[in-house]
């Protein structure tokens, strides 16, 4: 009678011990998925939505009309469709849609120090 009840013990802890082994690893939660459809994590580094225009095609950007006002500076091409001071596409005698670094570097009197406030919308390419 004792074995049964030393066997029957036996069986009860083997059981309850592999319960307590399947509770600790319970099935992993589901990882996130990397690339959502949707999800704005590609844009991490910015350059996702940057346009890369040529100088021809940068020339279309020159604020008149319903056109938005882009300008080029050192490869960069920074939109100044909402400042006042470029009101369309015009400032100072320079029209926007040109790679204006030559002018920003020797006749502006502010120089470059106004280009931080611009935002960047692409590079210019060859
Ligand atoms: C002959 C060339 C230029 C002259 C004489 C000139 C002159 C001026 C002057 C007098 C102002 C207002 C005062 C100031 O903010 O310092 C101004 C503002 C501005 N200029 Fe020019 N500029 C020239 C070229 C350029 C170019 C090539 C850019 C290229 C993006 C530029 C972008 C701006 C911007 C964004 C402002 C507004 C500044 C701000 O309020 O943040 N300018 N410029």
């Amino acid at each position: 009678m004792k074995k049964i009840y030393m066997i029957l013990l036996v069986l009860i802890l083997v059981f309850v011990l592999a319960a307590c082994a399947s509770n600790d690893s319970p099935a992993p939660a589901p990882a996130p998925d990397p690339a959502p459809a949707d999800s704005d994590a590609d844009d991490a580094n910015g350059d996702e939505d940057l346009i890369f225009l040529t100088l021809e095609e940068l020339a279309q950007f020159d604020g008149r009309g319903d056109n938005l006002a882009y300008v080029a500076i050192d490869g960069i091409i920074y939109d100044v469709t909402n400042v006042p001071q470029w009101r369309s596409g015009s400032h100072q005698g320079n029209m926007a849609g040109q790679d204006l670094t030559d002018v920003i570097n020797n006749r502006a009197p502010h120089g470059t120090r106004v280009l931080g406030n611009l935002p960047v919308v692409g590079r210019l390419v060859d």
